[in-house]
């Protein structure tokens, strides 16, 4: 049984103290919420505050992105080394880093297996835009961007990855896909590509999350949706009432403890 998670995608918002505010003020009720796996992604700044925060607590923590080499002379990068002692968690080759700072397929590749050798667990983001959606190319798409991203690991590795369909005319538009148009992509696309790489086990044990719009008020659809493991969630993540509501829903849903 896959265990659902919800993850926060703060991306750029949330000064120290900010962020510190937010993290005070949802932090015992997350926490509480059982069944699902929770994690927050604050800006690079944050984490160090935030993780101090989550002590005590099973609250997770991952980064909004990742440079691929440990160390050395790469000015304004993050490396591995540096997020492993603060987060379990790493998103990788969001649509924003695609589209504003130039990640590739190849990128995301490498990043997701420098991840692994760091003991950080990626969160890998496929999804196709507006105009491919339209032109009936998503299968394609998604398919080939799953294949790049996965290509050259073990099975054992697939097993334990998250990844997350986020189709990018619905990041921030609020309107998100339909929730069976979404599990049908995560079903027949991401884990029938997954299948075909690495076999039914992993198909089955990989974690698929939906983003793109999702709130309070939709994430119940997209929970009952039998191939949609989670959601990763950007606007309404930064509320700690909405946030909190996101994840007591997934978890009435599809929490593991029931
Ligand atoms: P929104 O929830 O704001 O649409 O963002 C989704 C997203 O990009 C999460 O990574």
């Amino acid at each position: 049984m896959r265990t659902p998670i919800i993850a926060g995608n703060w991306k750029m918002n949330k000064t120290i103290a900010e962020a510190t505010a937010l993290v005070r003020e949802m932090r015992r009720e997350l926490n509480e919420i059982e069944g699902v796996e929770k994690v927050l992604c604050p800006p690079f700044t944050a984490l160090s505050a935030v993780a101090e925060l989550l002590q005590a607590t099973k609250i997770k923590l991952g980064a909004q992105e990742m440079h691929c080499e440990e160390k050395g002379a790469f000015t304004g990068a993050i490396s591995p080394l540096m997020l492993k002692e603060l987060c379990q968690y790493v998103i990788i080759g969001h649509s924003e880093r695609r589209k504003y700072f130039g990640e590739t397929d190849e990128g995301v590749n490498r990043k997701v297996k420098v991840a692994f050798q760091h003991g950080l667990i990626p969160i890998i983001c496929v999804g196709e835009n507006l105009e491919q959606n339209e032109a009936g190319q998503t299968e394609e798409w998604v398919s080939g961007q799953v294949r790049a991203a996965l290509d050259g690991l073990a099975a054992e590795q697939v097993k334990e990855l998250v990844m997350a369909y986020e189709p990018i005319w619905a990041i921030g538009t609020g309107k998100p896909a339909t929730a069976a148009g979404a599990n049908a992509i995560i079903g027949l696309v991401i884990r029938g590509t997954v299948a075909s790489m690495f076999g039914e086990d992993a198909a089955q044990a990989v974690r698929v999350q939906y983003g793109g719009s999702v709130k309070p008020a939709n994430v119940v659809e997209f929970m009952t949706q039998p191939e949609i493991d989670g959601a990763l969630v950007g606007g309404a993540c930064l509320a700690a009432d909405k946030f909190v509501a996101i994840a007591r829903l997934a978890a009435e849903i599809k929490g593991t403890h029931k």
